[in-house]
């Protein structure tokens, strides 16, 4: 069996639309996956939203709108904005989602059972933005937070508390035990020498203050503290608390959650706590990367600074910018955006280095060999040898990077060789080869060129998925894309048809693309507003025409109901009544009886095999004398006609409906 990895970027904020900051992590995160499926691993990757608290609370108000429509908006913004980046996830978890929730109110439950959460009263100095209350030692200059150095406020409340500070002594030796788990190193040191080092305090859990989060089962006045109910996503999004923990049991514990350095504290010193009082499995590393400045200087929708992707990929593609993301900046340390670089980097890494190796190469193939890759004579000149060593040693410098999450030096690595392949080229001076009909030379030179391309178009795989895929194309290359053929040279096939395509990154007049770029972002901030308001338009509409409607249920309600899908094994007439069947209905593992009304309008031949919906959690009655365990769902009109219903696609039975 493949062995497994299971990754994570944190869930975000729908507070506002997300900008490249955010962006960063979800583009390093899929290169990582790209990366490790390609090395065989069988990957799951996690991202989604934050949903709750009292920041959006408040966000939404000040928009006059629902909390649920105003996330609901900006989470499509967020998926829609993976699916243009064609990021590779595998769960979007939405914290909001009736699953999670359930899971969350569960898992606190748990831990106030096991005596792992008490209940007390608290009164401190409380920062809104960060939704934390902090100690006086922890506060900066005697009332600022320490995490945004915003001012906080005094609060005070009835809460529940979870017993963190038990945890310190463990937590010092999970971090001695395990030297990589808290990466970069000075994040560990930063997380010892501010917190733990002094003690911890224990952590209230729950507020009483707002209501946009998940109720307390047993204390509904209390909502759970958005960071457990945050973190618990790493869990429920693989299943955890549900019917169905394969993927749980799978995947878990992570091997790496992908962080900003703010919130490095909360993943290593609160969620290990957590998942030890749960008797769960620790992540094996939590990696604390820098931050995005916009030319220095923090983005900030009041400074009118801040950078949104969407333009960028826009006017220059997704690879384009994923490059750059993972190219400039060091995954550890803060990095400043310009466009300035953006642009500079794009003309001289992926126009003048990239870009121009494989246009030139290929024409070159078409020009003198007319578009067909002759055969190497396997002697080596001058300049091949450190070429081909080079080429072959990239992919094992690449994975020591990729293991350190270090991608800006793996992608040198790999634009080394290209750089030096573009040497090569003026070295051998295929053109003088031509002229002088040294054709074997020239050959050689060719297939030497084009097989280092080959090489090239694996390496960036992971990173750049549709230049890799171009780059193929015009090599004429058709075979499965395996990693480890990029250790070999000399397996590009003699008699291969190069096509010459498109340029893949033209050259950009970089003060022209600098205002294209200023008025695609200006023009999106401002339909982002537009779209706003309509939505607000609407949703004081629908409340209106709610306030008419009496006897809505709550989605607690309805979550009281479980629905499953069953498959009807066996279905015989009841032995005592006209009208009734008594079916065998296979749900998952389980099997189970169901009596139902519906003899007249169903042969019980005919419904052998079929899938259905059934109640699954209804008290089990007896029938005429037998005893029935559940209830399927049915549809009926006013003239009488009945239908069972079923799936729209097939599903497994046991499937849960919500
Ligand atoms: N919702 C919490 C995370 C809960 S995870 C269980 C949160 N959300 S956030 O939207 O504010 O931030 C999400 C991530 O984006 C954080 O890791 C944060 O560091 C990152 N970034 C936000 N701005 C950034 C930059 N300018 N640069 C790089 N990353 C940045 O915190």
């Amino acid at each position: 069996m493949n062995k497994t990895y299971y990754l994570t970027t944190p869930i975000y904020y729908p507070s506002d639309n997300l900008h490249i900051g955010h962006t960063y992590t979800t583009v390093a995160a899929d290169s990582i996956k790209r990366f490790k499926k390609l090395q065989g691993y069988d990957v799951f990757f996690t991202t989604g939203s934050d949903e709750h608290g009292q920041k959006i609370q408040e966000k939404a108000k000040e928009n006059n709108m629902s909390p649920q429509s105003y996330v609901d908006k900006i989470v499509a913004d967020i998926k829609e904005l993976w699916k243009m980046l064609e990021i590779d996830y595998d769960s979007f978890i939405r914290s909001t989602d009736p699953l999670h929730e359930k899971a969350v109110a569960d898992i606190f439950t748990k831990l106030y059972e096991k005596g792992e959460i008490y209940k007390d009263e608290y009164e401190g100095a409380y920062c809104t933005p960060c939704e934390s209350f902090w100690s006086e030692s922890q506060l900066v200059d005697g009332h600022k937070c320490p995490d945004c150095g915003r001012e906080t406020h005094l609060e005070k409340e009835e809460a529940y508390f979870f017993k963190l500070s038990k945890y310190r002594d463990k937590l010092i030796q999970l971090y001695e035990d395990n030297p990589e788990f808290i990466q970069p190193e000075s994040r560990k040191n930063e997380m010892i020498n501010n917190f733990l080092k002094e003690g911890l305090e224990d952590l209230s859990v729950s507020r009483s203050s707002f209501d946009w989060g998940v109720k307390v089962q047993f204390d509904p006045k209390h909502v759970v503290y958005v960071w457990i109910d945050a973190l618990s996503c790493y869990i429920t999004s693989l299943g955890y608390g549900s019917d169905d923990e394969s993927n749980f049991n799978k995947f878990w514990p992570a091997d790496v959650h992908l962080v900003g350095k703010e919130i490095v504290r909360f993943h290593t010193i609160i969620w290990p706590a957590i998942l030890m009082a749960l008797e769960l499995p620790l992540p094996k590393k939590v990696f604390g990367h820098g931050w995005i400045l916009f030319e220095d200087d923090k983005m900030s929708k009041s400074k009118g600074n801040v950078i949104y992707p969407e333009p960028i990929i826009e006017l220059y593609g997704i690879d384009a910018f994923k490059y750059f993301l993972l190219r400039e900046f060091s995954f550890g340390q803060d990095g400043s955006f310009s466009r300035e670089k953006f642009l500079q980097r794009l003309n001289s890494d992926l126009a003048n280095d990239l870009g121009n190796l494989v246009s030139r190469t290929v024409s070159m193939v078409e020009k003198y060999n007319n578009g067909v890759i002759a055969p190497s004579t396997k002697e080596d000149d001058l300049y091949d040898p450190s070429l081909k060593n080079q080429a072959v040693e990239v992919a094992i410098k690449v994975e020591e990077y990729m293991d350190k999450l270090n991608f800006s030096n793996a992608l040198e690595e790999i634009w080394k060789l290209i750089r030096r392949t573009n040497k090569y080229v003026d070295e051998t001076m295929p053109w003088v080869l031509a002229k002088d009909g040294d054709t074997k030379r020239l050959d050689t030179v060719l297939y030497n060129l084009s097989e280092t391309l080959r090489i090239v178009s694996i390496l960036i795989k992971p990173f750049m998925d549709k230049t890799s895929t171009e780059i193929r194309k015009q090599l004429g290359v058709t075979e499965e894309l395996l990693w480890d053929d990029a250790k070999t040279f000399g397996l590009l096939k003699e008699g291969t048809k190069v096509s010459k395509g498109g340029i893949i990154f033209p050259r950009l007049d970089i003060s022209l693309e600098l205002d294209r770029l200023n008025e695609s972002n200006n023009k999106l901030i401002e339909k982002r507003s537009k779209s706003k308001e309509s939505i607000k338009v609407v949703e004081e509409k629908v409340e209106e025409k709610i306030e008419e409607v009496e006897e809505l249920i709550t989605i607690d309600d309805f979550l009281k109901v479980k629905f499953k899908v069953a498959k009807i094994i066996d279905c015989q007439p009841h032995p005592k009544a006209d009208k009734l069947l008594v079916l065998t209905l296979k749900v998952g593992e389980e099997e189970r009886t169901v009596v139902s009304g519906i003899k007249e309008y169903y042969k019980p031949e005919d419904l052998v095999g079929k899938k259905v919906i059934v109640v699954a959690n209804l008290k089990p009655v007896k029938l005429r004398g037998v005893e029935s365990k559940g209830m399927i769902l049915a549809a009926e009109d006013n003239e009488g006609n009945l239908t069972l219903l079923t799936t729209l696609e097939e599903i497994a039975d046991g499937a849960t409906i919500s």
